[in-house]
């Protein structure tokens, strides 16, 4: 098949490519939205909301700066993204240490303050993480393996895993994600969404303001129709083909 976008290939996107190309559809030109609209989890989270944005705000005061290169292939890494088995492949791309950093911090060390996000998520084995982004810092092209969820919690399939984002803050410019061929922005604070297994995303923060996320990580419960317990989210979102795009917009 002719694939024109073929020629600016890198050497890190041809062995991406090598290893991907039955997973999705590598073409930049196909216009779809690849990520799914939960819904808005704010007002079910009530006051505890603003509690938890001043948390994340204030985490380059109270956590350690870490950076994806950082994390090693070891069992006892709490890290999930094809990174810490790639890190040569980032490299190829030209990140380097102080790029690709971050404040990250998990519901296991602080689980009172995760409580009320997590118990809004219908979800088996809940757990979560806050991502504070200084400008001129990003988290490069990868997918999510759960490789580390996956081993905790002895689920049978990573597919099983559904992974949710929540921005903490209304959008301001130069904060950015990209899923698949799909630019988020313009969210508001509270919006929650989430992608199929396996498909590339991109967190970005070009911007003036620290970029502020929540993620929250289960496995779906397979008996309930209903993934949260927020009014305000919508039912377990169908985890579409991420080789099969959907062409209608859905924000
Ligand atoms: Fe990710």
């Amino acid at each position: 098949m002719d694939k024109p976008w073929l020629k600016r290939h890198t050497k890190a996107l041809d062995r991406i490519m090598d290893e991907e190309l039955a997973q999705w559809h590598f073409d930049p030109t196909k216009k779809v939205t690849e990520y799914i609209v939960v819904g808005n989890i704010k007002s079910a989270v009530g006051p505890e909301w603003d509690r938890i944005v001043r948390f994340a705000y204030d985490m380059d005061l109270t956590i350690e700066k870490s950076s994806i290169f950082d994390f090693t292939r070891s069992e006892d890494e709490d890290e999930d993204i094809e990174i810490i088995h790639n890190t040569d492949i980032i490299e190829l791309m030209g990140y380097d240490k102080s790029s690709a950093s971050q404040f990250k911090t998990y519901s296991d060390i602080y689980p009172d303050l995760f409580y009320p996000i997590l118990r809004e998520f219908d979800l088996d084995g809940p757990t979560g993480s806050i991502i504070h982004q200084k400008p001129g810092w990003v988290c490069p092209w990868h997918y999510d393996m759960f490789n580390f969820y996956v081993r905790k919690y002895r689920v049978s399939d990573p597919k099983l895993v559904r992974r949710y984002l929540i921005f903490m803050e209304d959008w301001i410019w130069g904060h950015y994600f990209l899923v698949g061929n799909s630019v988020v922005h313009q969210w508001r604070a509270g919006d929650v969404i989430t992608w199929p297994y396996r498909m590339r995303h991109v967190s970005a923060n070009v911007g003036l303001t620290p970029k502020l996320t929540l993620q929250v990580t289960g496995v779906c419960r397979e008996d309930s129709a209903v993934l949260t317990r927020s009014a305000s989210l919508a039912g377990c979102p169908a985890s579409p083909d991420p080789a099969d795009g959907d062409e209608s917009p859905s924000r």
